[in-house]
Order: C-alpha cells, then sequence, then structure tokens
C-alpha cells in the first residue's frame, strides 16, 4: 500500500509524535509498504506531487524525513503567528494520494478530532477514531462525565474554568491530595500533584498556563496500569511503575526511569475486570479502531480510569505496542493491524 504517515504538528507532543511517526514508517517499510513520513503542519516543500512514483518511492529513508521535520521546529512559532492554514505545504495532496494515512500525530491539533473530522470531508482513509470519539476522548472533562455515565469508575473530581471562582481544595470536594491537569493536554504536560493549599494554587497557575479548562482529580495513590483496546477487543494489561515520582513526562519518555510489565501481575479477576472497564470505556467515547485507557488501582485494588487515548504512543517500545506483543503482534504487524481495524470507518 502506499502509506502516508502523518506526525509532526503544534502540540506540545510534536518530538513524541516525530518517534511515533519514524517507528510506524520504518515498520511498514519493512513489511513491504511504501510508506513515507510528512509533518502535518509543516509539510515538505520538495516533494513533486505530480508523480506517484516518486511521492511513495521504492527507496526511501525515513531517519532524513525525520530529520527533515526537526529542522522545522524553529519555524514552527513564526508560522503559527501568521495565521496560514493548518495543514503544511503538499500535505493534502500526498494525503488524498495515499491508500491510507496512518495518523501518528499526538495532542490537541491531531488528536483531537480536527484533523479527522477535515480528513472525512475529504474522504481520505486514515487509522483510528473519527472526529466525535477523538474530540470526546481528547477532553478529560466530558471524559469523566462519560465514563461516569456508563458505568466507568473515574476519581472524584471536578473541571474548572480559568474565569470560575476556585474554592480551596478543601471546599471543592475533592480535597487532598489532588491532582491537577490540563483538560485537553497529554504526556503529563503540566500536570502536578497537589498535598497543600499552596501546591493546589501553584498547581492551578501551571495547569492553566497551558489551557483555559483543567480537570481537578482526587489523588490516587497506588499502582498504575494501561489498558489497550483494538476492534472493541481488550488486550494484557501492562503496569507503569516509575522509579521515582509519578508518570510525568521526564518518566514517560527517558529510558529506564519506569518499570514496565506485561501482562500486569494481576489476579485474572482483576485483569478481566480492567479490561471490561477498558472497553466500556471505548464505547462510552465512540472509540474507533483502536485505544488505550489509563488506570490508577488504590490498596483496596479499587480501579480507576484517568482517561483515553485515542492515538496512544506507538514507538517499538510504547505501551500499546507492548501488550501487542504479548500475545505475539510484532510492532510491524501491530502497525498493518491498526490499519485494518480502521478501515470499517471508510469502507
Ligand atoms: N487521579 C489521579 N491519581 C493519581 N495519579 C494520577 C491521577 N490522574 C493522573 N495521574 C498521573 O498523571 C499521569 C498523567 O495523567 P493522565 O490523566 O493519564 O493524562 P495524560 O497522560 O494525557 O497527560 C498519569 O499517568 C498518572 O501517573
Ligand atoms: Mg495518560
Amino acid at each position: 500500500m502506499n502509506i502516508a504517515v502523518l506526525a509532526g504538528g503544534i502540540s506540545t507532543e510534536r518530538e513524541v509524535s516525530i518517534v511515533s511517526g519514524t517507528g510506524v514508517c520504518k515498520a511498514l517499510r519493512e513489511k513491504g509498504h511504501r510508506a513515507i513520513l510528512i509533518d502535518v503542519f509543516c509539510g515538505d516543500e520538495r516533494i513533486d506531487i505530480t508523480d506517484k512514483e516518486e511521492v511513495f518511492p521504492a527507496q526511501y529513508d525515513v531517519d532524513a524525513s525525520a530529520a527533515y521535520m526537526r529542522s522545522m521546529n524553529g519555524s514552527i512559532e513564526a508560522a503559527k503567528a501568521s495565521g496560514r492554514e493548518f495543514f503544511g505545504p503538499n500535505v493534502l495532496a500526498v494525503c488524498k494520494m495515499a491508500d491510507v494515512v496512518f495518523l501518528a500525530l499526538h495532542g490537541a491539533d491531531g488528536e483531537g478530532g480536527t484533523v479527522q473530522a477535515a480528513f472525512d470531508l475529504f474522504r481520505i482513509p486514515y487509522t483510528g477514531s473519527g472526529p466525535l470519539g477523538s474530540a470526546m476522548a481528547m477532553d478529560k472533562g466530558i471524559s469523566r462525565k462519560l465514563f461516569r455515565e456508563c458505568g466507568v469508575p473515574t476519581a472524584a473530581g471536578l473541571s474548572l474554568k480559568r474565569e470560575e471562582k476556585r474554592l480551596s481544595a478543601s471546599e471543592n470536594g475533592v480535597g487532598l491530595p489532588c491532582i491537577v491537569k490540563p483538560c485537553c493536554g497529554g504526556s503529563s504536560v503540566g500536570v502536578a500533584i497537589a498535598h497543600t493549599q499552596e501546591e493546589y494554587e501553584d498547581a492551578l497557575t501551571l495547569a492553566f498556563g497551558y489551557e483555559e479548562e483543567v480537570v481537578v482529580e482526587q489523588f490516587i495513590e497506588g499502582r498504575e496500569f494501561s489498558a489497550g483496546v483494538i476492534d472493541g477487543k481488550p488486550y494484557p494489561v501492562i503496569e507503569i511503575a516509575p522509579v521515582e515520582g509519578f508518570y510525568d513526562y521526564k518518566n514517560k519518555y527517558t529510558a529506564g526511569s519506569t518499570i514496565e510489565t506485561c501482562p500486569a501481575v494481576l489476579s485474572e479477576e482483576k485483569t478481566r475486570e480492567m479490561q471490561q472497564y477498558a472497553v466500556k470505556a471505548y464505547e462510552a467515547l465512540h472509540l474507533e479502531g483502536y485505544g488505550r485507557m489509563d488506570f490508577m488501582m488504590d490498596g483496596d485494588e479499587n480501579l480507576y480510569c484517568l482517561e483515553a487515548n485515542t492515538l496512544p504512543g506507538m514507538t517499538p517500545t510504547s505501551l500499546l505496542p507492548q501488550e501487542a506483543a504479548a500475545v505475539g503482534i510484532d510492532f510491524g504487524s501491530l502497525c498493518e493491524l491498526l490499519i485494518e481495524v480502521s478501515k470499517k470507518r471508510w469502507q
């Protein structure tokens, strides 16, 4: 297949997305596909879009494309300030020529449903959830409400807009310790734990530095897990144990800073319970194709669903690829599987 792997973008997770895209593109090429890597926002002016053979070449240097994407990092702010359209040079043309677009995007623009909506209108086939599911899962406040409605347990919490009156941590019904996160962020950017009222105020200031709305949740002390769902079916649960602190940005992307165990060491019953909640969460948010749900488990083994990721990390050592590997699906086969299960939306 001719596949455009779309990565980069302008979210706080741009670099993570470049790494995911590089991994996916290499794996798909190893599987014999003519996959290319292109930056959704920066595009690539050098591509000659009149020649399909050249757009999806037999010989291709994925690392060189990734390096080109990173070489654009410095020009992004100016391009954003210019107010030009989101899709970079040649991006739509290349995506329209592809048999499918593999979305290796993470974060607000890309994972949040807007690219998906545009592609639906352009009749461009892509991987993963459609606009509705992507948008609902991107918003942690809305996700929490739907989880509750559909019987997926969540930590006590609330959404707070910048201009809303703020009650103290002891008055707001959540209490301390609590965790504050930007409503639509990812990769733990802007997330902080507060043990005191003073820390709570600092955490709000930090989170509001990223967005107009934040989510405040009871801090669940315990073990952390993630559970993937592909085509509505649950995959093995993975446990994530940071050596130090919580699963923040540094611990997510520094090799050796977390111990990841898949399948997680849990009773069969607990595993099944979490998998059932993962599928319920997937259905509650109208996800399609695939998704990965994050969980905490407290000392009494109560489960709490934190959020759903519609385009979870896709480097060969990311969580979902580890879950697939636990049932014998190698990274390249997983990339092909995600394309396969996404076909339902466009066929
Ligand atoms: N209610 C909570 N209790 C304890 N830890 C939490 C809670 N919510 C989030 N965390 C921690 O913060 C991390 C990031 O939160 P999450 O909701 O998964 O957002 P994202 O991954 O999109 O940044 C989680 O992986 C977890 O370690
Ligand atoms: Mg998460």
